[in-house]
């Protein structure tokens, strides 16, 4: 496609070579981070991804010219060879990635396919040919992770996924090649080495990981530019940072979104949404979040109530406001074709539509019949999208869902030629067609910032790379089973690794009937997920925790009190994230890479690097092998001590979900509450001995204070020479602070505690400590 160097130039960070046919552009972003781009359909570099480089803009490196042109960084060396063919070195000249230099060889496909087809075989058309075709060499030793959400186990190698964002509510399986997102970045593991490709163009793309062949992966788009980002590591924690480097990292969130979330299609009217909200706090389950699905909608026109379900709109959402809940209404981006609706008519007289190639807006049918579609391509357009949030954020309302943004379409696919403004590059819904769920969850986390100044909350069905900017996400309509369960961890996993912290899944399965043992061992594992919602579909069995049996509702209860003492854990974590963009869910191969057991586990992950939970995922299942890496661990219900870099056997009656605790953790805990409303007092320490240094956060959980420096942070520092000695230090102090501590000093007793110096009143609690300290403190020593 290129042919043959034939000069280059150097310019600022980049290097321009000019081949017989086409120009490649190399550019450093930073010493570990090279964009190849190369203009094949047009000059634009315009991305909806990467928005800003907050980078240094001067990096220095060196050209020269050998078997083709060398550049070199410190940390890098990349050749560039004719045919804008890579090969990429490390800084001792070890091989980290070569373009693959033969042909594509696809595997045949024998019979025919059309005949298997008519008997309703889904038959899988392969082998495409692409305009822009990149080709990686593989040697077999690989392991991939990324993607977002695809069906399929962790690593995904010997897949193949496309990106095109589909609304296919068919039960998930392996055999999906794309779901409603598309993240075209995969992290590529080899040696215990690894880096990341980051191919930014928003086209219908494939991916191929060693499954048409064994000798290379391969990435395929018809149209726009070739674009790709190759991040270095060297591990996966330095991929993901530097990715999320470029593409964004989730903002903190409102403490509150972190809470339980009790959702269906539909509570469809005022008094079965009161009904479900006494019920939980009767039911003693913590929860902070209603839902409203379609059916609060007058005819399903977006951004109105019925007014006959819901008389009392905004009391409902003040009274449960004083009962501790938020309330979340959904919102779909097709506008009901209604003269007369607001929403339509302003739409329609400002041109904000998607058109045809003739300029007609354009119309398919979503609920509420026949439908247009936003541009959310266009700033106009998602500057008055914004504005419209308020409609329902003044009623009270605290998040909005987004929906039907890949976009769905009742009458068939959006014809590839709709016409999009795109910024003033007008362009076709090829294009847009990825971004436009991400595009609609920009205009509606603004909207929401604009209007209530607090930290949106937006959760979006489609997503492309960066979403994680504006959106938490959720992986669409499951099905109540156990597989959905079993994949929902490998899905997660993903998609942390690929910017997605904030990421959940339905609780108990979106389609068919949940059972009572379902429910009881998905709540066990969405315990611990970013997004811990319990969501069904209309004329499914009733999920909410008290539809099955006693048992069910005391193990749901049990679990989602386990999450709100946790609460504080996964905040510090956003917190972090924010920082470094690692994700909240982890696979274990993030923080043991040199440890290949770790690498296909796709049963178990670490929440933050301090819990280890293995869920039970199979029906029936009354125990169950959990790998413990390298290092101590201590089981969360018996505490008893167990040596990892090995395999154990756990007994998981119903109740048990098997928990670990790294040994030298502390893990900060909030007494349970009905919701996360009210201020903290108490901060209480869950420590598991060691020698430990742990950074506790704390902030007022909703508005941008923070920002203007209104945070507290704790330093603990632990060490465990000569007793216990743990010293607190507060780095930063410009928020009010809790009023005490309580320590709970897991497998110890004490003989003495001191103070600041002064003995001080403690109780040996079994086979624990418990001691209560005024926040004020500065060491306390514990004599054994
Ligand atoms: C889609 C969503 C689902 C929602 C339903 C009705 O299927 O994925 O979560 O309940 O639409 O709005």
């Amino acid at each position: 496609m290129f042919g043959q160097i034939q000069d280059y130039q150097k310019k600022k960070n980049k290097v321009i070579i000019n081949y017989e046919q086409h120009s490649g552009e190399v550019e450093f972003i930073s010493p570990s981070i090279v964009n190849f781009f190369a203009p094949i359909s047009n000059q634009r570099r315009f991305s909806r991804a990467v928005e800003e480089i907050k980078g240094d803009n001067n990096i220095s490196f060196e050209v020269t010219e050998d078997v083709g042109i060398i550049l070199k960084t410190e940390q890098l060396k990349v050749v560039i060879h004719d045919q804008f063919k890579v090969d990429i070195y490390d800084k001792d000249d070890e091989i980290i990635s070569k373009d693959y230099r033969g042909e594509r060889k696809p595997f045949i496909r024998r019979g025919k396919g059309d005949i298997i087809a008519e008997e309703g075989h889904q038959i899988i058309k392969g082998n495409i040919k692409n305009r822009i075709e990149v080709l990686k060499e593989m040697t077999g030793e690989e392991y991939f992770y990324g993607l977002g959400e695809q069906t399929g186990p962790l690593n995904k190698k010997g897949y193949r996924y496309q990106m095109w964002n589909t609304d296919d509510p068919s039960p998930h399986v392996e055999s999906f090649e794309s779901l409603y997102k598309s993240i075209p970045f995969v992290i590529i593991l080899k040696d215990g080495l690894a880096y990341g490709l980051f191919f930014d163009n928003t086209y219908r793309s494939y991916f191929d990981l060693g499954k048409e062949s064994s000798q290379y992966l391969y990435y395929g788009v018809d149209n726009g530019n070739l674009n790709y980002y190759f991040i270095y590591g060297p591990s996966i924690k330095e991929v993901v940072e530097k990715y999320t480097y470029l593409t964004g990292r989730t903002p903190l969130p409102q403490l509150w979104t972190l809470g339980y979330h009790q959702s269906r299609y539909s509570y469809d009217s005022e008094n079965r949404v009161r009904e479900v909200a006494d019920k939980l706090r009767e039911k003693d389950i913590p929860c902070d979040a209603i839902y409203l699905d379609i059916d609060y909608m007058d005819g399903y026109r977006v951004f109105t109530w019925d007014q006959e379900k819901f008389p009392n709109f905004e009391k409902l959402i003040s009274d449960l406001k004083k009962q501790g809940f938020k309330v979340v209404t959904i919102v779909d981006p097709g506008i009901k074709k209604d003269n007369g609706y607001l929403v339509y008519d302003e739409g329609l007289s400002n041109g904000y539509f998607a058109r045809d190639k003739d300029g007609i807006p354009y119309v398919n049918r979503v609920w509420p019949g026949e439908s247009l579609y936003p541009d959310f391509s266009s700033e106009e357009v998602r500057k008055w999208w914004a504005d419209k949030q308020n409609t329902l954020l003044e009623t009270g309302v605290a998040g909005i869902w987004n929906d039907m943004n890949e976009p769905a379409s009742f009458d068939g696919p959006l014809p590839v030629d709709l016409q999009f403004e795109n910024e003033g590059h007008q362009t076709d819904h090829q294009e847009i067609h990825n971004v436009y769920g991400h595009l609609m969850a920009r205009a509606s986390a603004e909207g929401i910032k604009k209007y209530s100044g607090k930290r949106p909350f937006v959760i979006t069905r489609a997503a492309y790379a960066g979403t994680q900017k504006y959106s938490t996400v959720w992986t669409g309509d499951n099905q109540s089973f156990w597989e959905h369960l079993r994949m929902s961890l490998s899905m997660l996993m993903n998609l942390g690794l690929s910017g997605m912290a904030f990421c959940g899944v339905d609780l108990g399965g979106f389609s068919f009937d949940c059972s009572g043992e379902l429910l009881a061992r998905w709540v066990q594992a969405g315990a611990f997920t970013p997004l811990f919602r319990n969501h069904s579909a209309a004329y499914t069995r009733d999920q909410e925790p008290w539809c099955f049996d006693l048992e069910t509702e005391r193990i749901y209860r049990n679990y989602v009190k386990l999450r709100y003492r946790l609460i504080p854990y996964l905040y510090d974590l956003f917190w972090q994230e924010q920082k470094t963009g690692l994700p909240i869910i982890r696979p274990l191969v993030l923080h043991y890479q040199d440890d290949e057991n770790t690498y296909e586990l796709n049963d178990q992950f670490l929440v933050g690097e301090n819990i280890l939970v293995a869920p039970i995922v199979q029906q029936g299942q009354l125990a169950r092998a959990v790998y413990l890496p390298s290092g101590r661990w201590v089981d969360y219900w018996t505490k008893e001590i167990i040596e990892g870099g090995r395999y154990i056997l756990r007994k998981t009656p119903l109740d048990t979900c098997p928990i670990f605790i790294k040994e030298g953790s502390l893990i900060p805990n909030y007494k349970v509450e009905d919701d996360l409303d009210s201020e903290k007092q108490e901060l209480i320490l869950d420590l598991y001995p060691g020698d430990l240094n742990y950074v506790h956060y704390q902030d007022d959980g909703e508005s941008f204070n923070y920002q203007k420096g209104e945070y507290n942070l704790y330093q603990f520092e632990v060490t465990c020479s000569q007793g216990l000695t743990i010293s607190i230090n507060k780095i930063h102090q410009k928020y009010k602070s809790y009023k005490k501590f309580t320590f709970m000093i897991n497998n110890y007793q004490a003989e003495e505690v001191l103070v600041d110096g002064q003995p001080h009143f403690f109780q040996n609690d079994g086979n624990r400590v418990l001691l209560v300290v005024a926040s004020d403190v500065k060491e306390i020593k514990i004599e054994q």
